[in-house]
């Protein structure tokens, strides 16, 4: 718990209250719980409070006490990151942004809104399609991830490959920063070059450096014609061929992700669903085409040029597209039926992939007996996640195999989810000394007291 002698952390918590208002100042073991695990079940902390600002102004003041008393904060947002960099794991303050759910109407001729930080990625995807616009990041927590959780991760998600990931989406943003002064640049002007870009800076800082309190988003064509297939190969290499191929003729290509026949199974029985085809297939890939103008003929002629491809399922309309999304989209709840899987999110270059995705499986049995191995994500950018069921939390054999393993491919230890607590020792396999240095200095001059995040992404 956080190191404040108990009369210390009671005059702590009447002030965090003087600010927010005591509903907001959680204090109660029961509804802290829900803060202090996240959502992976791995990474279990404690916190003395869990303090929810209604406003920036809120956020600074909160602050602003956290500092002068020294204080640790955790800024939460949906609490869906799986690195454990959003939980209290040395007993910080949870500084919940779920309140700030604030969003304007959407500005169509700038193709741009503004949203709080605590609005989720859903509610912001709906409103843009009612305004007949589209946000262009997207990915299975949508539900529950929030604005300003996905800017401090940078999310990446399905639609990289056509749009890249949150920081190409980010055009202003709204942050108290460590020091306490507020950014607020949300004019939303495309081209702003007057000196560091601090929207770049703040998105994939992971709470280190700033509280997001709002963002200003970029918005895409909105596209009512689609088209999904679901396309069976008889090896690992095949597929992964098979993408570069579609990612250099198919132009409305949205989405290209890899899942293989252990995952697709265990989905189907975890859900009850049917299996895809009338006999398994070693890797599927899912490829989905977009458009104003029907892309089903385009996508049907990707298909056919590949001559690897062994079956294919397509699916039009909504309800069908959904069905062959389940499969894919229902590997991480699924593999959380087998147990807490220990979550690698790796970048490989395309050239290194099929020997990644057909070898990791090998190093980590070797590493780790008896543990199992899914693998599957987004092939079209080089994103694989690799979870490993079958090890006790804290077990870390397999993190200096896999993550040692990425970097002698010249791949990344993360590719979308950040680096969390999770992966700060071995920070140094993806970024150079210098690199490290000059974040650290960057670190200190934006939260100088340290008391944002201090164990997350930074070794210690
Ligand atoms: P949290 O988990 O609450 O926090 C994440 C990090 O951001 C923490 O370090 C936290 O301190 C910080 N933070 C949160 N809010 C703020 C704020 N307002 N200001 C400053 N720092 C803040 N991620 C992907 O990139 N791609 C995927 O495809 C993807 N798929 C997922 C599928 C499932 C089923 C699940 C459960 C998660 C998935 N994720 C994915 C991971 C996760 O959803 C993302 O990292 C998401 O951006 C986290 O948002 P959040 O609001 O839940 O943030
Ligand atoms: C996904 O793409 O499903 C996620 O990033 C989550 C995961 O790694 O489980
Ligand atoms: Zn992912």
């Amino acid at each position: 718990m956080v190191d404040l002698p108990p009369s210390m952390l009671a005059s702590l918590v009447d002030a965090l209250a003087e600010i927010v208002g005591p509903a907001h100042v959680l204090t109660e073991a029961d509804v802290r719980a829900g803060y202090e695990l996240d959502w992976t079940g791995r990474f279990r902390g404690a916190t003395p409070a869990v303090v929810r600002p209604a406003d920036t102004a809120e956020v600074a003041a909160v602050l602003e006490l956290c500092r002068g008393q020294g204080v640790a904060i955790v800024p939460q947002g949906g609490n869906t990151g799986m690195v454990g960099g959003s939980v209290p794991l040395h007993g910080e303050i949870v500084m919940s942004l779920r309140r700030l759910r604030g969003m304007d109407p959407v500005d169509v001729a700038a193709r741009q809104v503004s949203v709080g930080a605590g609005v989720t990625v859903a509610e912001l995807q709906a409103a843009a399609s009612a305004a007949g616009l589209r946000y262009a990041v997207d990915f299975g927590a949508r539900a529950t991830a929030t604005i300003g959780g996905s800017v401090a991760t940078n999310a990446g998600g399905i639609n990289v490959l056509r749009y890249g990931g949150t920081r190409e989406q980010l055009v202003g943003i709204d942050a108290v920063l460590g020091t306490g002064d507020r950014i607020e640049r949300m004019g939303g002007l495309v081209k702003d070059n007057t000196g560091y870009h601090f929207p770049s800076l703040l998105c994939g800082s992971e709470g280190t450096l700033g509280v997001v309190t709002a963002a200003r988003l970029r918005l895409v064509n909105r596209y009512e014609l689609a088209a999904t297939a679901l396309v069976a190969f008889d090896s690992i290499a095949d597929a992964v061929d098979a993408v570069g191929v579609w990612s250099s003729t198919l132009d409305s290509l949205e989405a290209a992700e890899i899942v293989l026949d252990a995952g697709v199974r265990l989905v189907c029985e975890v859900l009850g669903l049917a299996a895809p085809f009338d006999r398994p297939w070693p890797a599927y890939v899912l490829v989905e085409a977009a458009g104003h103008d029907d892309p089903m003929d385009d996508l049907a002629d990707a298909v056919a040029g590949v001559s690897s491809v062994r079956d294919v399922a397509v699916a039009t309309d909504g309800p069908r597209r959904m069905a062959l999304w389940r499969l894919r989209e229902e590997h991480t709840a699924s593999i959380g039926t087998v147990g807490v899987p220990h979550k690698f999110d790796v970048t490989l270059p395309m050239h290194a992939l099929a020997e990644f995705l057909e070898s990791v499986p090998g190093r980590v049995a070797v590493a780790a007996p008896g543990a199992q191995t899914w693998l599957f994500g987004h092939v079209g950018d080089g994103n694989i996640h690799v979870n490993v069921t079958g090890l006790a939390p804290d077990d870390e054999r397999i993190d200096d195999v896999v993550l040692a393993y990425v970097a002698e491919l010249r791949g990344s230890i993360s590719a979308e989810h950040g680096i969390g607590t999770a992966k700060s020792r071995w920070l140094h396999l993806s970024r150079s000394a210098a690199e490290i240095s000059a974040m650290r200095a960057i670190k200190h001059a934006l939260d100088p007291d340290g008391i944002l995040n201090p164990a997350v992404l930074l070794p210690a």
